[in-house]
This record gives C-alpha cells, sequence and structure tokens, in this order.
C-alpha cells in the first residue's frame, strides 16, 4: 500500500503556493483573529520533528527530485520554536537537491520572538518566504477583530524578515471594518497605505501585498456578529472605493521598489496587478472602470476563500 502524508483538515495555503509541495509541521493555529476559520476545527499542536520528516520521506519516494517548493502547513506555522523549524528546513533541503525554497505563514508576534541570528540562519537554510497577515494598518480596526497585533508590530515584524533576506508577502482584508461606518473605511485604507510606505525597503528586493475582500465563513466570530445583525459586509462599490482610497494614499520614497501588488484572488470583485508605486495610477483607473462599469465585477457566487 502507498504510504501517505499526514494531513490534519482542512488545509489552507496561499494561491501561489499551489504547485508547492504542502507539509505539515503545525495543526491549526494559536490565536484566534474573529474573521479566519484556520483554527475553527482543530486543536493547535507543533507536530513532532521525527513525524515532519517521516512526510518528508514519504514525499520524496513519491516525487523523488521534482520538489522545488514546499509550504510548511498550518496557520501560523512560525510559531514553532526556531530549532525546531530550522531542522526540518535543513532536513528538507538535504533531502531535495532542487529544492528552491520553503514557505511559511506567519504571525507578526511569531516573527518578533525570533532573533535576527535565528531569522538569518532559517534563511540561510532555505525559509525564504513569510506570508503574513497584516490584515489592516488600523490599530483600531486590528483590535476589533482580535488580529492580536498592531500596526507598529507589522513594521517592526517586516524589517526582520527584510533584515533576513526572507521575502515578505503580507494580505490585507479590503471591507474588513464593515458597511455603514465611512470613516473606519477610511481609515483603514489610509493607515494601511501608511504601513505598506513605512515599511518600503530601500533597495529593489521583491515584496508582494495582497489585498483580498472580506468573506464571512460559517462558525468565524465575524459570522455570529452577521447572524445578530452586528456586522453587515460591504457592498462591491464600497469595497473598491476603499481600496481606491488606500491606492491614492501610496507614495514610496524608494521609486525603484520593486512591490508586487495584487488584489486577483478568488474573493476579489475585479482582478488587479501591478507594481507599487509606479502603476498607481493605471490601477486607480482600472478601479474607476469597475466602479462605472460593474457589470465587470466578478459575481457573488463566484467568490471565495
Ligand atoms: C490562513 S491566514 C494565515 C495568516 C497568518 N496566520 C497571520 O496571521 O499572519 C491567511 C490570510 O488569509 C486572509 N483571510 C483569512 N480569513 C479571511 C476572510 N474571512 N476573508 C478574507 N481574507 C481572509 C487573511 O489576510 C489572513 O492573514
Ligand atoms: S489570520 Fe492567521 S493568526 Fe489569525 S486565526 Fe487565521 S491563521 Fe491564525
Amino acid at each position: 500500500m502507498t504510504e501517505k502524508i499526514n494531513y490534519c483538515e482542512p488545509v489552507f495555503r496561499p494561491p501561489s503556493e499551489a504547485y508547492s509541495l504542502l507539509i505539515q509541521l503545525t495543526e491549526g493555529c494559536t490565536f484566534k483573529c474573529d474573521f479566519c476559520m484556520s483554527n475553527l476545527r482543530k486543536h493547535f499542536l507543533v507536530r513532532e520533528v521525527e513525524d515532519v520528516k517521516k512526510d518528508l520521506n514519504i514525499a520524496k519516494k513519491l516525487y523523488a527530485n521534482r520538489i522545488k517548493k514546499i509550504f510548511f502547513l498550518d496557520g501560523n506555522a512560525m510559531v514553532t520554536p526556531a530549532e525546531k523549524l530550522l531542522e526540518v528546513v535543513k532536513y528538507a533541503k538535504e533531502l531535495f537537491p532542487n529544492l528552491e525554497r520553503c514557505a511559511v505563514y506567519a504571525h507578526a508576534k511569531d516573527i518578533l520572538k525570533k532573533s535576527d541570528e535565528q531569522l538569518r540562519e532559517l534563511s540561510d537554510s532555505g525559509l525564504k518566504m513569510a506570508y503574513v497577515g497584516f490584515e489592516s494598518g488600523y490599530n483600531k480596526l486590528l483590535k476589533a477583530v482580535n488580529k492580536h497585533a498592531t500596526k507598529e508590530e507589522f513594521i517592526a515584524a517586516s524589517k526582520k524578515l527584510f533584515k533576513a533576506d526572507i521575502t515578505l508577502s503580507a494580505t490585507l482584508i479590503n471591507g474588513l471594518g464593515g458597511a455603514g461606518n465611512l470613516e473606519l473605511s477610511e481609515m483603514h485604507a489610509k493607515e494601511s497605505a501608511d504601513l505598506v510606505n513605512k515599511i518600503c525597503p530601500l533597495d529593489d528586493r521583491l515584496w508582494y501585498i495582497a489585498f483580498l475582500t472580506l468573506m464571512v465563513p460559517q462558525g468565524t466570530e465575524i459570522y455570529k456578529e452577521k447572524a445578530r445583525g452586528k456586522f453587515k459586509e460591504m457592498d462591491q462599490f464600497e469595497i473598491l472605493h476603499e481600496l481606491k482610497i488606500f491606492m491614492q494614499n501610496i507614495k514610496f520614497a524608494n521609486k525603484n521598489a520593486n512591490c508586487i501588488f495584487r488584489s486577483n484572488h478568488a474573493s476579489n470583485y475585479l482582478p488587479i496587478k501591478g507594481i507599487l508605486d509606479r502603476d498607481k495610477d493605471k490601477i486607480i483607473s482600472t478601479l474607476n472602470y469597475g466602479l462605472n462599469h460593474p457589470e465587470v465585477m466578478r459575481p457573488e457566487f463566484y467568490r471565495g476563500l
């Protein structure tokens, strides 16, 4: 019988890891953000290194040397103690000679708990990408959704990643504050732009900022709020308007910045891609086009996480 790699379902991975080998390093998440379903049906666990190695060995038998990318699940695998994470990344690198990078989801607090030296060692061993959920740069909103992180922590965590040469891929959530509070929406957009402006590195390395649009998955706190009539989602026009304010407030001091901007996830109404801040005007034109031609927007029933 073929041996199987262990997965604790359901698992979540970034769209850009679609062709990566997925290996369960942790299960669930240590946080419980109001909008997220990552930890709903799981008890948090860091798996034993020997069990993770067994899964890597099975993958080696199945895929031989074809593995180029590994994504270590689950919701915040960066919480894994540095020595354990390092052992697993080094083992993967030895096992797969063509491995180009390992990646993880990382909550800002778990990045900050690691020293610069530990992050550098992880990076040198093959951990080359961290997907960090900013969600917003507005502290009031971050607190309201129980993100357990502040704008200042996102800035500090991003700088630590850049220093260690670990590529940052950060996500923000369009419509996170819900409908009916224009001031909150404007602050979310402006403070998020300010956060992105403040982390922009001075060189031309690649980094990624993506906007998802809020979905309300069953079982989450935000779902319960909606059921109680306390939360209403923004409509597609409010969503694009919020994104437009974000874009208008993007201003990088470094004109050689290479920030890949994406808002083309399945949750988004309008697919947008560009490089910040040089494509800012083009992106604003696309948003204006969407606002004036709602027929080009993704229909509600096609949206998903
Ligand atoms: C699986 S989470 C992992 C992020 C990581 N644990 C962190 O907190 O930095 C990946 C990202 O999906 C996005 N996400 C999660 N739930 C969402 C929802 N209901 N609507 C839109 N985006 C969501 C958030 O941007 C979140 O950071
Ligand atoms: S967004 Fe990240 S930290 Fe928050 S519950 Fe989901 S996986 Fe955990």
